[in-house]
């Protein structure tokens, strides 16, 4: 795993002032255009997930739009487990539940089918990057809502500065360290 993660995190491309002043945005896109990165990123996944729950079922990933929809389902598909997507609100048709999260502007809200999975699935969360912790909150109170179980969130990368990971209460694995600080402008 260790290696993989060295190889892919030379992949990433840095992006400074983006979206934003004072933002330095990493960029994984180019892991997808390398179909060896792009596998090499599924396998770290599924080999730290079969390694940190060697005796429990996973039922589902569920993946967080919109960059968590470019490899949940295909870590889903190599786990041989299902997909779920959380979604922007007014994309899902049927009851749904809704969460709220803070954005930098404002207040956007995720929403997860309410028929999609059993009560008491176990599921991992998965997602790009975890910055303050928002939209990954907003998705574990889904979770919870519907009745399964978060065994674990998994991110490709972490703000570490930002601690979003202090506001999760299930275990939190990212794949690459990105030990990085807000541009100093
Ligand atoms: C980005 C990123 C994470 C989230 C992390 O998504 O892909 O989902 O922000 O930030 P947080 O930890 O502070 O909540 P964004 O909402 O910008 O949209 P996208 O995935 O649709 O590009
Ligand atoms: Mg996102």
């Amino acid at each position: 795993i260790a290696s993989y993660a060295q190889e892919l995190k030379l992949a990433l491309h840095q992006y400074p002032n983006f979206p934003s002043e004072g933002i330095l945005f990493e960029d994984f896109l180019p892991i997808f255009r390398n179909p060896g990165l792009f596998k090499k990123l599924v396998d770290a996944f599924k080999l730290h997930l079969e390694e940190a729950f060697p005796e429990t079922k996973i039922d589902y990933i569920i993946g967080l739009e919109s960059r968590g929809f470019l490899f949940g389902p295909t870590l889903a598909m190599a786990l041989d487990v299902g997909f779920v997507p959380v979604r922007k609100a007014g994309k899902l048709p049927g009851e749904c539940a809704q969460a709220s999260y803070e954005k930098e502007y404002g207040t956007d809200v995720f929403e997860m089918q309410k028929n999609a999975i059993p009560v008491g699935s176990n599921v991992v969360i998965v997602d790009d990057i975890i910055a303050t912790g928002g939209s990954a909150v907003a998705a574990g109170e889904l979770v919870d809502q519907i009745g399964a179980n978060i065994l674990e969130y998994d991110f490709v990368m972490e703000l570490d500065f930002l601690k979003g990971r202090d506001k999760l209460n299930a275990p939190v694995f990212t794949l690459l360290n990105a030990q990085q600080e807000a541009l100093k402008k």
